[in-house]
């Protein structure tokens, strides 16, 4: 099943960002967004071979997150074609292909945006994953491909813990039954669980292979880099609008953007946006400019996991043309500070990321906009855990005369912990 094509366009997604969108900042923006699907953090290949554990950590995932693209990196095509085979098995509902990573250490490997520089690589990284979500939706297992019993048990374990059950395919008509039931998932009570590994039939379906890139390297190359992409006919290529050697400087050139969605008009391939959207009317400009079939929001999602709840108004005021963009409510305070008490629990809880010091950025981003936002920030960015960031909020409120109780939120049901 290819989800792209079922998803309302424009296609409104938030972008993968490493350190950032771990399993609990998606969890987060999929319970109060949701953003139209969401994507790991990118994996490298090689961890199948020399690090498993660190693949598993962040392939973590809710069923709630649905669809949810699993996204990897690298420049060793048999690597693509073994880990589309876990991702697969791990019941994602797409696989990405990063090949815009600007990062020394990865582009310089010849992996990420210094793919780039190397088409017939790249065309052949396309077809390994391509090759391998075939084989493995055919029946090849992990064990055929002898990966590593530490791999294997791992993604076993995964599964299990994961949905407690058996996979659910994201559906057109209406995300997961676990989203339309309840925010938190599917009722662990009504279904019995199966056993680790087991899957239902059907199960092994071929998900859909997109590629994320750069415009170029050091100078704009999109109209040959994106013949090159198309030719191997990916799902979906999200571009964000810079090259390598601008990292995140300067503007994002949608002109640039415009100009693939024109190259892609008769392909099979969708276009998706990317880069400097500020809010809903940003994307609401942009895709109303260069007529991409989408776009993903990576940094102002940051502490904002609500940005996506005006998204349907974005797709309403575009289908109506014209019509002048409604605005969400904006979030209480009370309702932001339950939400980053919220995500600490769940970071503490779910994921196997040990220290709570990868919480802090996220803390202080959630302060943005708050009165007397540095002060507030200033703190979070020192606290130890929970307990600590609820008394902090409770002196905060207090200090600003408001009276807001930080509770702890309630335990989560145990079938939703995205990882042992
Ligand atoms: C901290 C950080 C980490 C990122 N990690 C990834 C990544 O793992 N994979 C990827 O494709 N892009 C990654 N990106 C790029 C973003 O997905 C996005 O393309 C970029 O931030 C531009 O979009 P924005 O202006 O909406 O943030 C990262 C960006 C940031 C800021």
């Amino acid at each position: 099943m290819n989800f792209w094509r079922h998803i309302a366009k424009p296609i409104i997604g938030l972008s993968p960002m490493d350190g950032v969108t771990d399993a609990s900042f998606r969890f987060i923006t999929a319970k109060y967004g949701p953003p139209d699907l969401t994507v790991t953090e990118f994996v490298n290949v090689e961890a199948a071979l020399y690090a498993p554990h660190t693949l598993i950590r962040d392939f973590a995932y809710s069923e709630i997150e649905r669809p949810v693209i699993a996204q990897i990196y690298g420049h060793t095509p048999e690597l693509f074609y073994k880990v589309a085979h876990v991702i697969g098995e791990l019941g994602f509902d797409g696989l990405d292909i990063n090949m815009g990573c600007p990062a020394k250490t990865v582009a310089s490997k010849g992996s990420g945006a210094g793919l780039i520089l190397k088409p017939e690589l790249a065309q052949s990284i396309i077809r390994a994953a391509h090759q391998g979500i075939e084989d493995w939706s055919a029946g090849q297992t992990l064990d055929d491909l002898g990966l590593k019993p530490a791999l294997i048990q791992g993604v076993l374990d995964l599964n299990r813990h994961r949905t407690q059950r058996e996979f659910l395919p994201w559906s057109p008509t209406g995300k997961t039954e676990a989203n339309s039931s309840t925010p938190m998932g599917r009722n662990p009570e009504r279904e019995p669980p199966v056993k680790a590994g087991a899957r239902v039939e059907g199960a092994r379906r071929a998900i859909p292979v997109s590629v994320k890139t750069r415009l170029g390297y050091d100078d704009v190359v999109v109209e040959e880099w994106i013949q090159t992409l198309l030719e191997e006919k990916p799902a979906a290529i999200t571009l964000h609008g810079r090259t390598l050697k601008q990292q995140y400087k300067g503007n994002a050139d949608w002109d640039a953007i415009a100009r693939a969605v024109e190259i892609a008009k008769n392909s099979d391939t969708l276009i998706l946006g990317n880069g400097d959207l500020k809010d809903m009317a940003d994307v609401y400009r942009r895709v109303r400019e260069t007529k991409v079939d989408g776009v993903l929001i990576g940094r102002a999602a940051q502490g904002e996991p609500w940005i996506f709840r005006a998204k349907e108004q974005v797709k309403q005021a575009l289908r109506s043309q014209g019509e002048a963009m409604s605005h969400a409510a904006p979030v209480s305070l009370a309702e932001r500070y339950r939400v980053m008490l919220e995500h600490c629990d769940h970071f503490a809880r779910h994921t196997q990321i040990h220290s709570f010091v990868g919480m802090r950025k996220h803390l202080a981003w959630y302060c943005k906009g708050s009165p007397g936002a540095a002060e507030l920030r200033a703190q979070m960015v020192r606290v130890k855990d929970i307990d600590e960031v609820a008394e902090r909020l409770r002196a905060y409120a207090s200090s600003l005369g408001t009276a807001f109780v930080a509770d702890r939120p309630p335990a989560w049901p145990e079938a939703h912990a995205p990882q042992p």
